[in-house]
């Protein structure tokens, strides 16, 4: 079972550091997990050309055409973003609009698959749940089973305040709170499916 981690970071450091440790648990749990970055990445926005309609598949020749295949054979998703105003990177919403052209080869290719969110932010308090709810949106759209942290101790996924720096962001022991609750749950999730 492959586990397809997205890092939305343009520079390998606080998000990345977070999703290694959430893949490195689920590696240690016998999944398979590929780690795709964003960073140093050719990513372009959908042009809405409708091209993926008639034939099947993206006119833009760019990185996006690496990340195709993965996220097709991937059984499970962590998408991983910095907040970048307030929300989602834009490298992210990149990659969620050029997901149209993989259902206009096939509507239900998403369908089933198992998805949680990792949002870290500079701020306390910087967008982090408008993020996972922006990913979670996404989840839904393309019929993908969301997973949170649950209840009693609640929350909508794994949440990190980084105050900008790698030093601090290991010290978010709430942070790092909300990860082992949602990524145990994501595994659950995942062996029943
Ligand atoms: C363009 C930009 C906008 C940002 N906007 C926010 C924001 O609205 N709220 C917030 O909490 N942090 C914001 N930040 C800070 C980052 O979320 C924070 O430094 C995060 O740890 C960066 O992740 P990275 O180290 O993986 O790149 C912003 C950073 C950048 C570069």
């Amino acid at each position: 079972m492959m586990i397809l981690g997205i890092c939305g970071s343009p520079r390998d450091q606080t998000t990345n550091y977070v999703l290694n440790i959430a893949l490195s648990k689920l590696k240690n749990n016998s999944f398979k997990t590929i780690d795709f970055e964003v960073r140093g990445k050719d990513i372009h926005p959908c042009q809405h050309c409708d091209y993926c309609l008639k034939n099947k598949k993206c006119i833009i020749e760019d990185d996006m055409q690496e990340l195709y295949p993965l996220i097709e054979e991937a059984e499970g998703f962590i998408i991983a973003t910095p907040i970048h105003c307030g929300g989602i990177s834009s490298q992210i919403k990149m990659i969620m609009e050029r997901c149209r052209a993989l259902e206009a080869k096939d509507l239900k290719i998403l369908s089933g698959k198992t998805g949680m969110s990792i949002a870290v932010g500079g701020d306390r308090v910087g967008g982090q749940e408008l993020a996972i709810q922006e990913i979670n949106t996404f989840y839904i759209i393309h019929n993908i089973n969301i997973v949170g942290g649950g209840s009693f101790g609640a929350n909508l996924g794994a949440s990190f305040w980084s105050k900008d720096s790698l030093e601090e962001i290991k010290k978010d022991k709430y942070g790092f709170e909300t990860l082992n609750r949602t990524i145990n749950n994501f595994m659950n999730s995942l062996k029943k499916s």
